[in-house]
Parts: structure tokens; C-alpha cells; sequence
């Protein structure tokens, strides 16, 4: 998979990117992640990417021409999926965007920021919006970083057997069941008795029941969502 991420400040990246799993799957080639400069893009000597608004309004907008230059450069390269634009008027990211977004080629990630981008990118250009929450965030960078980390922890390989992305919490709906390690007592605190029975069929059952009541307490509307999946399927 190629991941194409587009940006006026390429070093924010430099961090989420040269870490744990991320690392490890660009180093074995299981994803290329190449991020690119904007402001290499622009034809104005002082490198502008962005102008004052039509109609007057504070703050800046980002200009369609350095954009719209990266973006055809990229596909002079290869054919895209998906050119993502990261705003918090997007689509909410979920573990099904995710999924489905494992399963693609080559995506192109743009990070906006100011005001926001001349529409006509968003009409021409984009395909797809994503949010990664209901806040507003300095620019699109973090935004893409996190949903990078989400579907390159789904690729095949990226991850061991023990920590197949399958088990994670949303997966199957539910979020997960708790965990624990040694010691089996501290302070008093003790590690539930079924963990310790070496009973594969008693400790699934418990976990499943572990992550059902946990996500019905923390995150009602997720299980709403789970018990209407549930019954669609029977
Ligand atoms: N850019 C600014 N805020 C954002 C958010 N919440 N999600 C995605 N991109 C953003």
C-alpha cells in the first residue's frame, strides 16, 4: 500500500512515523508512507500556499493551484483510490472506514490548514472527508497520522498472530474485555479466578460476557448498534 500524505508541515510526522508498529511495517515494506511537501508545489517565488478570502472574513484559505499541482503529480505516478481530505466537518472515523480503507492500494491524505481550503479542491479533488472527532484541531496532520496508524495496524503481517488486529475492541462491535499479568495478587488485588482455571471454553465465555457488560455501560449507542447487528443476523 502507498500512502501519500500531503502537508505544509512534513516534521510533524517525524515522530508518529519512526515508532513501534508503524516503523516496523515500513521497514519490512508493507506500506510506503511518503509525505510531501506543499509548499514544493507552489509556483509563487515566496513558496504562498495560501490567500485571503473572496468576500472579505478573517483568517486564511489555502490555495487550489499548489494543491491541485501535488495531487496530479501523485497520479502522473500511479492510480488512487481515494484523495482523503482530514476535517472535522468529515466523515466520523470508525473502525469500519478503517477496515475498508486496509483494503485499498494508494490513498492520498491532504492536511489542511488556516481557515480552511478553496471548496473547488474539495469539490474536484476530494473523494472522501474524514474527522477524526468532534473538535477542532490546528490542522490535518495529527488527524492523518491517526487514521494512518489505524489502517496500517490492519495490513497483512503488520501485526503478529497474538495481536492479530481481530481481537481489538470495535472489531465485533464491543470494546474489549479487561486484561491482567503477574503477579496474580497485589496489595490484595486479585486476578479473576477464571483466568487462572486453564479453561479455554469458561475464560472466552467470561471475556465475551466481560466486553458486552462494559460496552453496554460505557458505550451505550455502540451497543445498541451491537444488539440490532446481532439479531440481523440470526
Ligand atoms: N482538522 C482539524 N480538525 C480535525 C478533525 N477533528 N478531524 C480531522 N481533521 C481535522
Amino acid at each position: 500500500m502507498n500512502i501519500d500524505i500531503i502537508t505544509i508541515f512534513p516534521e510533524m510526522f517525524d515522530g508518529p512515523f519512526s515508532e513501534s508498529i508503524i516503523k516496523r511495517a515500513v521497514q519490512k515494506n508493507l506500506v510506503n508512507i511518503n509525505i510531501h511537501n506543499l509548499r514544493d508545489y507552489t509556483t509563487d517565488k515566496h513558496h504562498k500556499v495560501d490567500d485571503y478570502p473572496f468576500g472579505g472574513g478573517a483568517g486564511m484559505v489555502m490555495m487550489i493551484e499548489p494543491i491541485d499541482r501535488c495531487i496530479s503529480h501523485l497520479k502522473s505516478k500511479r492510480e488512487y483510490d481515494e484523495v482523503i481530505f482530514l476535517s472535522p466537518d468529515g466523515q466520523l472515523l470508525n473502525q469500519g472506514i478503517s477496515n475498508a480503507m486496509s483494503l485499498k492500494n494508494n490513498l492520498i491524505m491532504l492536511c489542511g490548514h488556516y481557515k480552511g481550503i478553496d471548496e473547488r479542491i474539495r469539490e474536484h479533488l476530494v473523494t472522501m472527508e474524514i474527522s477524526i472527532g468532534d473538535y477542532v484541531l490546528s490542522g490535518g496532520e495529527l488527524a492523518a497520522a491517526v487514521l494512518t496508524d489505524s489502517i496500517v495496524r490492519l495490513l497483512p503481517g503488520v501485526l503478529g498472530d497474538e495481536t492479530s488486529a481481530l481481537s481489538d475492541s470495535f472489531q465485533d462491535g464491543l470494546v474489549s474485555p479487561p486484561v491482567y499479568t503477574r503477579p496474580r495478587v497485589y496489595n490484595d488485588w486479585e486476578v479473576p479466578e477464571v483466568l487462572l482455571s486453564g479453561n479455554d471454553k469458561l475464560i472466552r465465555e467470561w471475556r465475551i460476557q466481560q466486553a458486552t457488560e462494559r460496552t453496554r455501560k460505557r458505550r451505550p449507542g455502540l451497543f445498541d448498534q451491537h444488539q440490532q447487528d446481532s439479531l440481523g443476523e440470526q
